[in-house]
């Protein structure tokens, strides 16, 4: 039987390499007949007109540069119509080398799905993968092949517009993320018609920019950069990603788009990454402003030296990349290997053979409008709500319920619901996006009676609807507030100083909790808000973030008990921006600050709590679970042994739910100091009402590595804990263990 496995595998090897191997001969075969025009012609990326996401340059030759094969790729073009346009001229020229479309393709084509940071609460890597596998399926049929996403940036600083786009403060949740928008992107194989490619991107550590203030530095150790920075990074070139995108920001001193030690070492020489790298928006030239280079021509020496093998808009490759040849400065071999990368692509994704694959109308009508991913988009979103509050159970509400107030300025909202990052879709109106009030007219019976006042602004100080919200309020049962940002207050270029609810939202809850009805907040917003009086005041709160095309409806089915609320935050909430930054896994300290009790020469700040308004991983749900009879087969390993840690969960509430049972692990000593407790894995099961399940975690080697101040990955021996809890604060079950030489 092996001899028979060995033959099938060597024989299955072989007819893969022989494939690898006809794609490799073929871009050598193309490369031979590239001028060097041609070549840089390959590496250069512009912006369509139709709109931008970045700085333009105005530039009406694109076309005629295409002619000449002057051109490779273009970004924002969307629709089968307008990718076919360009296509047949990427085919008026010498070579036909076919033109390869990117798009912002971040929570969505047409169908939109909840903004990154609110699918990361849901902790369902196959509803995450789900989604990014209907966002490809519809972007594919449009005729995009490459998305640039996913955004897996570590962020821990929510003044940052762009934590919106990413999975939160964690590398282990934030890897698994990865890991499966990834998959869900490139589905089986590249070149199936439905597939894209993903884009892991910015490389690397953009989300730790100093002051949370979008594009500024960063500087930190390389011990943090490998331990928390670097692993979704990872994560994404280990499920395959076709490419990676280098990010704005300089990282201790040098800028990512010219940086060897990111893109050689790392990605490409230690990771052996084959894909290839697309700067940010004109981030090569931007290495002027940084003040890394003297000019356009030293810029395009330093990016394409450190690998940077596509050029966003800056047009810095198109300028000088031939005269660096010609001056010896770069070797055509460097030249020659990045366009090897892109051709590679280009051929994998079968553009060679058929330039118009993904330009087909018919399956771009049936894809956009497949009910099958209304349903997808529905479901995640209801996954994405995190319950904060639920004050003696006000939550669920009766469809019965006679007269409902919604009150706020995100009521009757429409796009606002898609959050940043949306697609703006040809030919596509927005009517097909449910709004919080229609969502609710779909839910609630017909003898319930729904009344409506926008009360306020998002912003400024205007308080003339109150009258009116309160009068509505008064007539009611219940009262749903909604209010938050506007959905351009999150997102690239979106910092914010302050992040509490803006305008008087916070004042109108007032008004209307003194009118004694219950209400129930929702905020909607892109990033972790302060919103203390809220939190204080309101019996319950549904953080909905940004939920997409299914917006309304979700939350209907949340609100009312179709659906249990079950997410879980991945980003820590303060209480004040001045407790920023704030995550969990933080180190102990020499004077640790235990509670809020005792602030006596300790790491404590004497006018706040020690604590997030919200720690990572916390969510409630309509119903409650109990952790119980934790096991584990050893309390002694050596380093190539595992533990396995088993234990009971149960639904001792009245609605069926789902649990995400969090593991923590704590090195108690370490050569470099360790946090007091990381996510090392976590589990989401769904329970009746009453139901228990026993659920088993494994402790491997793995799991107690860390980066040493050498930067080598060890496991040393010593005391660890583990901490098995329904958040990091949490914590219901401990145990010990020790691992030995
Ligand atoms: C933007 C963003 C990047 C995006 C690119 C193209 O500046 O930083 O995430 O993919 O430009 O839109």
């Amino acid at each position: 039987m092996l001899k028979y496995c060995l033959i099938v595998f060597a024989l299955l090897a072989n007819n893969f390499c022989q494939a690898q191997k006809t794609i490799d001969q073929k871009v050598d075969s193309v490369l031979k007949l590239m001028t060097l025009d041609e070549k840089i012609g390959q590496l250069n990326q512009y912006n369509d007109d139709l709109n931008a996401t970045g700085p333009v340059t105005l530039d009406s030759t694109k076309k005629q540069q295409l002619l000449k094969g002057q051109l490779g790729s273009l970004l924002n073009c969307v629709g089968t119509l307008r990718t076919r346009a360009w296509q047949n001229i990427a085919m008026q020229s010498r070579l036909k080398i076919p033109l390869l479309f990117g798009q912002d393709v971040i929570h969505g084509y047409k169908t939109t799905f909840p903004i990154p940071l609110a699918e990361a609460c849901s902790w369902d890597m196959d509803a995450i993968q789900l989604a990014a596998r209907t966002a490809a399926t519809e972007a594919s049929a449009s005729g995009i092949h490459w998305t640039f996403a996913p955004m897996v940036d570590i962020a821990r600083d929510p003044r940052w517009g762009r934590v919106m786009e990413g999975a939160g403060e964690d590398p282990h949740l934030g890897s698994k993320i990865a890991y499966a928008r990834v998959k869900g992107f490139q589905g089986n194989k590249l070149g199936d018609v439905n597939s894209v490619m993903a884009c892991a991107k910015h490389f690397a550590a953009y989300g730790a920019a100093i002051g949370g203030r979008d594009y500024n530095s960063v500087d930190m150790s390389d011990r943090l950069l490998w331990e928390v920075y670097l692993p979704p990074f990872k994560a994404a070139v280990d499920a395959g990603a076709a490419t990676f995108m280098n990010s704005f920001n300089d990282l201790n001193g040098v800028p990512a788009t010219g940086n060897a030690y990111l893109q050689r070492d790392i990605l490409k020489g230690k990771w052996n990454f084959k894909g290839f790298v697309v700067s940010d928006w004109g981030s090569i030239g931007e290495m002027i402003n940084h003040g890394n280079v003297k000019n356009e021509y030293e810029a395009a020496l330093s990016a394409i030296t450190a690998g940077s093998d596509m050029d966003m808009e800056s047009r810095c490759y198109k300028n000088n990349l031939a005269q660096l040849v010609k001056d010896k400065k770069v070797p055509l071999a460097l030249i020659d290997d990045a366009v090897k990368r892109i051709l590679r692509k280009k051929f994998e994704l079968g553009l060679f053979d058929d330039p118009y694959k993904f330009c087909d109308a018919s399956r771009e009508q049936a894809a956009l409008n497949d009910p099958d991913h209304t349903k997808a988009a529905r479901e995640m979103a209801a996954k994405s709500i995190v319950l904060l509050k639920n004050q003696n159970n006000l939550l669920p509400l009766s469809k019965n319920t006679k007269t409902i107030a919604f009150i706020g300025p995100l009521v009757k909202a429409v796009k606002q619901n898609k959050g940043f990052w949306d697609v703006e879709v040809p030919g596509v109106d927005s009517n097909f996006i449910v709004s919080q009030w229609e969502g609710l007219q779909n839910k609630v019976e017909a003898n319930s009676t729904l009344l409506y006042a926008k009360g306020c602004e998002i912003e400024g100080e205007d308080k003339s609807g109150f009258a009116e919200a309160i009068d509505v309020a008064k007539r009611s049962d219940v009262v749903i507030l909604s209010i938050g940002e506007r959905r351009d207050m999150s997102g690239e270029a979106k910092s914010r100083s302050n992040i509490n609810i803006p305008g008087v939202q916070e004042e109108l809850l007032k008004e209307l909790l003194a009118t004694g009805k219950p209400v129930v907040v929702l905020i909607n917003t892109g990033r972790p808000l302060v919103f203390n009086y809220t939190a204080d005041n309101a019996p319950a709160i549904l953080y909905t973030w940004w939920l997409g095309s299914e917006a309304g409806n979700a939350i209907a089915d949340v609100l009312f008990g179709d659906y249990n609320p079950s997410a879980k935050l991945p980003i820590s909430f303060p209480y004040s921006t001045g407790q920023i930054p704030i995550y969990y896994s933080h180190f102990n300290t020499g004077r640790p600050a235990t509670n809020d009790s005792n602030r006596n020469y300790n790491s404590s700040y004497n006018d706040l709590s020690i604590y997030p308004r919200y720690e990572f991983g916390y969510g409630l749900s309509y119903t409650s679970f109990g952790y119980s009879n934790l096991q584990m087969s050893k309390k002694k390993i050596k380093a190539g042994e595992t533990i396995s840690v088993s234990l009971a969960v149960t639904n001792t509430g009245k609605y069926d739910g789902e649990e995400i049972v969090q593991l923590y692990i704590r090195d108690k000593v370490g050569s470099v100091v360790r946090p007091v407790k990381e996510l090392k894995d976590f589990t989401k099961i769904k329970l009746a009402a009453g139901q228990s399940k026993t659920i088993s975690f494994t402790i491997n080697k793995e799991k107690l590595s860390f980066y040493n101040n050498k930067l080598q990955w060890v496991a040393e021996p010593g005391d660890f804990e583990i901490m098995i809890g329904t958040s990091s604060k949490n914590i219901l079950l401990k145990d010990e263990f020790e691992l030995v030489n």
